[in-house]
């Protein structure tokens, strides 16, 4: 079933070809290991020993060769993702040690997005031995998460709507004998008023839901998991431009993550009682839609002036919190591309992250090192709680003035989140605008692993 599993196989002393990862100050030692022939190969390549550098070595039989690879000093997790994607077809092992935790990279490296390639080149697979057939599970399960985060945000809005991020959930739900409930029609309109207002414009075969799973012992700590849905984010009347509007078929990142995150969980077996909420719509443009100025009643009783409809995340999002700390969880956990402001504020390697409780603020930022799945923290500060006033409601839903704008869509959810109950918010871009070896342009999963890691910790098993 699995994609990447194999790609990574135990070490019985099979023939395979040596790779060696050589860093720049341990160069001139290993020159000297080498034999004469392989030392002139590589001062002929010019090979220096930093990342992303490689040379092909001779062998002493014919067809024999093996290969060097530049690292930081500390190999990190990419690392032979690089290895990975420049050799060809066949099996490897380190000359040195055992992947470790890179091995996730060398997997990686063999994602593609070839759906709707009409010829695909193919490579094969590129295997690499470990001494640790331990990590092997687990690796091939993060793997496997990440690509299909990658896959739903990659995914053209056209074959991505609600309907379709309904029907992953449910495939989920019965692969791991979980249960869903789905909220459309008239009940979301009584019970998600601000889901169902978001989605209200888009066509009946894309209508706005609520998606929700149940998995696990419900004597378990409660765990709940929110996603952002929406399909497509036009802007709504507020309608984006062409250049912003370009890559909003990624606005269901959020839901990518909070589906990977709760296969994780499942395959994991952690003990909690699960809850998933992925509220999915599409932030469409017709005479029904949500306009600037009407005010809506959340599900939690306050009303909330629309200020710009193109802040619709944190509207589906508070109905789906509001939900979600109905049920006392132990832990409430959202993803969601919320703001264009995460991305000035941090740039797309980083996603920010909020929390109400510092000692799940600091779990996360140890577990996110710890994973190398780089994170920020960033503040709820009270004082920008007042930008979100309304002269005529509870609240605006998009704060004047545009300062700090990841900061008050935090709060504006805050408002739906149970004082008292943890509470993490990721505000993810979920996309990579440049390739790198084992990183591939396009949708990109962002502190899923550093999530899943808390977790692990949070609820060990037994
Ligand atoms: N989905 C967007 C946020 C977004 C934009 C994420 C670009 C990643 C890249 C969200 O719905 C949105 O439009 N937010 C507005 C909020 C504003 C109107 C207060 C934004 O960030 O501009
Ligand atoms: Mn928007
Ligand atoms: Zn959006």
């Amino acid at each position: 079933m699995s994609r990447f599993a194999h790609l990574l196989q135990p070490d019985q002393g099979q023939e395979a070809r040596s790779i060696m990862l050589v860093s720049k100050s341990g160069l001139e030692d290993w020159l000297k290991s080498l034999p004469e022939r392989a030392r002139a190969a590589v001062l002929a390549d010019r090979f220096t020993g930093a990342p992303g550098d490689y040379v092909i070595l001779p062998g002493d039989r014919p067809g024999e060769w093996s290969a060097a690879f530049g690292t930081a000093p500390k190999p990190g997790i990419w690392d032979l993702a690089a290895a990975a994607k420049a050799l060809p077809e066949g099996l490897y092992r380190l000359e040195q040690g055992s992947p470790g935790a890179a091995g996730l990279g060398w997997m990686l490296a063999h994602y593609r997005y070839d759906r709707f390639l009409s010829k695909t080149e193919t490579v094969g697979d590129r295997i690499l031995l470990t001494t640790e057939p331990g990590l092997i599970a687990e690796q091939a399960r993060l793997a496997e998460a990440t690509a299909l985060v990658r896959d739903m945000v990659n995914c053209p809005a056209a074959d991505l709507g609600p309907a379709e991020i309904q029907a992953a959930i449910e495939q989920m739900a019965a692969d791991f004998d979980a249960h869903v409930a789905i909220t459309r029609g008239d009940d979301l309109i009584t019970g998600y008023p601000m889901i169902h207002a978001v989605g209200q414009a888009a066509d009946r075969s894309r209508a706005p839901r609520l998606i929700e799973l149940e998995w696990g012992n419900p004597a378990n700590p409660r765990l709940a998991i929110v996603g952002k849905g929406v399909a497509f984010d036009t802007g709504g009347l507020n309608i984006k431009t062409g250049g912003f509007m370009r890559q909003m078929k990624k606005d269901m990142g959020g839901a990518a993550h909070a589906i990977a995150l709760a296969k994780l969980v499942m395959e994991a077996r952690l003990p909690v009682r699960l809850h998933l909420l992925v509220p999915a719509v599409e932030n469409a443009i017709a005479a029904t839609a949500l306009r600037p100025g009407d005010i809506l009643k959340s599900r939690k009783g306050t009303t909330v002036e629309i200020d710009n409809t193109d802040a619709e995340g944190r509207l589906i999002l508070g109905d789906a919190l509001a939900k979600a700390g109905e049920d006392n969880p132990d832990l409430i956990l959202d993803f969601a591309t919320l703001t264009g402001a995460a991305r000035v504020a941090l740039g797309p390697d980083l996603p920010a992250m909020f929390a109400n409780h510092e000692d799940l603020a600091a779990g996360l930022i140890q577990a996110s090192a710890d994973v190398s799945d780089p994170c920020w923290r960033m503040p709820l500060w009270d004082r920008y709680d007042d930008m979100l006033k309304s002269d005529i409601a509870d609240m605006v839903n998009s704060a004047e003035g545009g300062m700090a704008g990841c900061v008050t869509a935090a709060l504006f959810l805050r408002r739906f989140v149970p004082e008292a109950t943890p509470w993490a918010h990721f505000d993810t871009f979920a996309w990579r605008p440049t390739a790198s070896a084992g990183r591939p342009k396009g949708g990109e999963a962002m502190g899923l692993r550093a999530s899943f890691e808390m977790l692990k910790r949070r609820y060990p098993l037994d």
